[in-house]
């Protein structure tokens, strides 16, 4: 008999007789006292091989499915899958009934659930809560979004971007967490964190490196095995170890010729053995380009077809492993995966509403208590680059008779980044029409920063001018007492930002502005770091990224100081474009194969300004408050090979506030690093006025380590090291010295 008719017969004979024989027997896999493990090992067992290519293809929503020919994979009907796709999803896995195993309902992305009909609520962009330098900020915002993507049908979230920016120009700088790979994994594995709480997947993306737009599909990133292991790949290394994500998604690029989602090195050898990675890869959304190499390269899952538009796992995957090019054992890999993933995060055991009632459900979300925070993410996020002569906080003591508001829509909005990760604004976009359109309309959320100044500065007379020509703004500016211009920066995926220059005459308003009135302010709503040819000239910029639902209410309390900004930069902002590794990104969006050098190494970012003693115009880890920290009793020890850094922080001013500890690594000659110096851990501690606070970090390994690739070891070299302690890269305030042994360790051994 065909097993699974075999199945239903028996689950028939059994749920006759005794229906709670059938979870505990028919079905051991469902018993919850046995480990993801043995349950995935025993479900795996009952399927028949058409469920097990059931569960390794995906489909994506709406319309592109309904063009597709309608027996792509064994015993499914694509017209039928149509109908159970969430419209407007990232994507679809048809469940299995039988085995009681549920359909995977796939939504973006890391601020909030991604869907042209669905409003929900949207977090700051990923690099603005980065600067929070505080992994319970994003883990906060994971749990939120993550809820919301439940309430919503979702149970597998394509969240956790932790590409290190690269390149100041990417386009999707904003979905990132910044520069280093310390940060990045700390902040995306919050956040990571956050949404599983929900039982829910989560993944963590886009692997490996994808650090431009341009030509995505079709650039091959060139870099060496070390320096990859020491930075983009060690961003994943660390953020998986710290979160557990159920998948990784393996991006569009090549990298070193071999496309990233059929890459054996990165996928199979590094990802899976080296890291002992359990979850599942699967692929970006038409980022397949093959079916032999992608199985056997160790890709487990096609995602959203068509947008491969060949079904590569489909019915050719059937084929391969019926003529033995693909294993039947990696088959089952894939599957094994695909439901360890689904058990051990509580997708199986915590089943979603009917998705056809997820409307009625998502009424169950309580919005304002989201949009809060939302907004409290930003309140610890946003970062205050200059601040001269007290100009702010705009306090309700020292109320200015007028101000002046002016761009960038602030009377009704913030601007939020653009691609498959933009979450529609609850009450809809307020400034619509902008942008190429179509899936990269701009969004901009309705939450002005003006209006909630005005609540907050009630007797303030606020004036707005938009900002669109340099006279008319220069006059506004004139007759008030402070003047706020907001300047912007749309950035999105699939577009790299043509150069770090705001557009059209924006900075031709500011440095009118500036001239007209002694107390100018900037806001900068930007996917990541932009040239600011006018910062002397004005007396307070906020960087306020892209800053979420309620990103004008968490703007205006940190101007007025009903909060004090504790943001820190996640990354360099540059004075120049030639300090950057490229001052132009490489390559075209279409043609011929091209090859982008990544001859900067693992020296990304800081590393690179520290290497070339090029002066930034902001550092990463910069950022001003209204109080001031002292920041001291430095000292370094090791026990058991492990090295903690222990330091005091006081606030010495009047108000309460929040300072980030960071401490800094140099090492001697002989180890050869990269760079100068690395960021090796950091602590945020919020102090009252006179407080003191002690942090201890402990530092891990490998950021004290080069990778040998001949022996596939991390080695630290003997020698004496210096420890920097710093409330910011270029504000080192204590220094110690830190003698280390020599040692060599693998990735594997750590784990155990
Ligand atoms: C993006 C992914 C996203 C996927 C599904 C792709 O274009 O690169 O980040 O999760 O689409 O929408």
């Amino acid at each position: 008999m065909h097993a699974s008719l075999l199945a239903t017969a028996v689950a028939l004979a059994l749920s006759a007789a005794a229906p709670t024989l059938l979870a505990a027997d028919a079905q051991p896999w469902m018993n919850k006292a046995r480990t993801s493990t043995q349950r995935t090992e025993l479900l795996l067992q009952a399927m028949t091989q058409e469920e097990k290519l059931l569960l390794v293809f995906g489909y994506a929503s709406g319309d592109q499915l309904a063009q597709v020919d309608a027996s792509v994979i064994p015993g499914v009907n694509a017209k039928e899958v149509i109908t159970k796709v969430i419209p407007g999803s990232a994507g679809y896995i048809p469940g299995i009934p039988r085995l009681g195993l549920p359909a995977q309902f796939q939504a973006d992305a890391s601020i909030g659930v991604r869907n042209p009909y669905l409003e929900r609520t949207s977090l700051p962009s990923s690099l603005a809560t980065a600067a929070s330098w505080d992994s319970r900020v994003t883990e906060a915002g994971g749990r939120m979004i993550g809820l919301e993507a439940r309430l919503s049908g979702f149970n597998i979230m394509l969240a956790g971007g932790v590409n290190l920016a690269r390149e100041a120009q990417n386009g999707r700088n904003f979905e990132y967490t910044g520069e280093d790979p310390l940060l990045a994994a700390e902040m995306g594995a919050g956040l990571i964190r956050g949404v599983q709480a929900n039982h829910i997947i989560s993944t963590v993306k886009h692997y490996l490196i994808n650090a431009q737009e341009t030509g995505r599909n079709i650039v091959s990133a060139q870099i060496s095995e070390p320096a990859l292991r020491m930075s983009d790949a060690l961003a994943f290394e660390l953020a998986i170890e710290k979160s557990s994500p159920g998948s990784v998604m393996c991006s569009y690029n090549r990298i070193n010729d071999v496309y990233a989602c059929q890459n054996d090195k990165w996928q199979n050898q590094v990802l899976k053995r080296d890291w002992g990675y359990k979850g599942y890869v699967m692929s970006d959304w038409g980022a397949v380009h093959s079916t032999v190499q992608d199985a056997n390269g160790g890709l487990d899952q096609q995602s959203g077809f068509p947008f491969d538009k060949v079904a590569h796992f489909g019915k050719p995957l059937k084929e391969a492993i019926d003529d033995g090019s693909v294993p039947q054992a990696r088959l089952d890999d894939m599957v094994r995966r695909i439901l360890w993933a689904m058990f051990d995060k509580g997708v199986v055991d915590h089943p979603l509403g009917d998705a056809k009632t997820a409307g009625a459900i998502a009424n169950a979300i309580d919005y304002a208590a989201h949009a809060k925070i939302s907004q409290q993410a930003a309140e610890q996020s946003l970062v205050l680059l200059k601040n001269e002569a007290g100009v702010l906080p705009l306090s309700p003591d020292a109320m200015p008779k007028r101000v002046a508001i002016i761009g960038s829509y602030a009377d009704k909005a913030v601007l939020a980044g653009g691609g498959s990760a933009v979450v529609t604004p609850i009450g809809g976009n307020a400034v619509p029409g902008l942008g190429p359109g179509g899936w990269l309309t701009q969004v901009w959320q309705p939450s002005s920063p003006m209006k909630a100044l005005q609540k907050l500065l009630p007797a303030t007379q606020f004036a707005f001018d938009a900002g669109t020509d340099v006279a008319a703004a220069s006059k506004a500016a004139a007759a008030a007492d402070v003047a706020i211009v907001f300047v912007h920066q749309w950035t999105a995926e699939s577009l790299d930002a043509p150069s770090l220059s705001l557009d059209g005459n924006q900075d031709a308003v500011v440095s009118a502005v500036a001239k007209a009135n002694p107390n100018a302010v900037v806001v900068v709503e930007s996917g990541g770091a932009i040239l600011m040819p006018w910062a002397k000239d004005v007396k307070a910029i906020l960087a306020a990224f892209y800053p979420g639902a309620n990103g004008g209410e968490a703007i205006a309390r940190l101007l007025t100081g009903a909060v004090n900004p504790s943001g820190r930069l996640p990354l360099t902002f540059p004075a120049s474009t030639d300090q950057l590794v490229r001052p132009q990104i490489g390559g075209k969006s279409e043609g011929p194969l091209f090859t982008v050098r990544y001859t900067e190494g693992a020296a990304v970012g800081y590393k690179w300004f520290d290497l070339h003693g090029h002066k930034p115009l902001y550092a990463f880890g910069h950022g001003l408050s209204y109080t001031s920290f002292e920041l001291g009793g430095l000292a370094a020890s090791q026990a058991k090979g492990q090295v903690t850094v222990k330091f005091s922080v006081k606030n010495s001013g009047n108000r309460e506030g929040a300072s980030v500890g960071q401490v800094y690594v140099s090492a001697p000659q002989s180890a050869k690093w990269e760079a100068p110096r690395r960021l090796v851990g950091f602590d945020k501690l919020a102090l009252k006025p006179g407080q003191t606070g002690t942090s201890a970090v402990t530092i891990d390994p490998r950021l004290l380590a080069t990778f040998d690739e001949a022996t596939g070891e991390w080695v630290i070299a003997p020698g004496s090291y210096e420890v920097q302690l710093g409330a910011g890269s270029d504000d080192i305030r204590a220094t110690a010295k830190l003698s280390l042994t020599g040692r060599r360790f693998t990735s594997a051994q750590l784990r155990r």
